[in-house]
């Protein structure tokens, strides 16, 4: 599981004059099955989420409003996205350590996960991070 593995999805848009609407459906759209939805939002300037990585997680990151940015690594390399479409997403697939910033104000960061929420599923330490990911290789 790198980071060429994380990916933006485009999402389907359906446009007309009274506004646009986007869909997601698991499995089709997400390589995964949407087992649990959360949300950031009223995030001060300045602040940075994530800084963790997960077992098992599969997770699809978007805009919902705003911006923000994601910073992705799977200890061998890190990449940078700018998040600010409500039609696309960030998909990032386990064993890869996140950090968010940069948060526009009154953005929203909605977070689609492939399972329900479980501690033991973090790496909330990156030296422990990079010890499991030494032993995959
Ligand atoms: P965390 O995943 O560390 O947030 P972020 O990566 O955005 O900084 O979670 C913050 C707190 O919220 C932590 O105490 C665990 C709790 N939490 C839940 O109880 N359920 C959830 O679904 C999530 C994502 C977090």
């Amino acid at each position: 599981m790198s980071i060429n593995h994380c990916k933006i999805m485009e999402l389907p848009k359906i446009s007309n004059a009274q506004g646009n609407l986007t869909f997601i459906e698991g499995n089709s759209h997400v390589p995964f099955d949407i087992r649990r939805v959360y949300y950031l939002y009223d995030v001060p300037g300045g602040a940075i989420r994530g800084g963790h990585a997960h077992k098992d997680l599969h997770q699809l990151i978007v805009a919902m409003s705003g911006s923000f940015d994601i910073v992705i690594d799977d200890g061998n390399e890190k990449r940078r996205f700018h998040l600010n479409r409500s039609y696309q997403g960030l998909y990032i697939c386990p064993m890869i350590w996140r950090e968010l910033d940069n948060f526009s104000s009154g953005s929203v960061c909605m977070v689609l996960a492939s399972n329900l929420y479980d501690e033991d599923d973090y790496y909330r330490d990156y030296d422990s991070f990079m010890k499991a990911r030494e032993t995959m290789e």
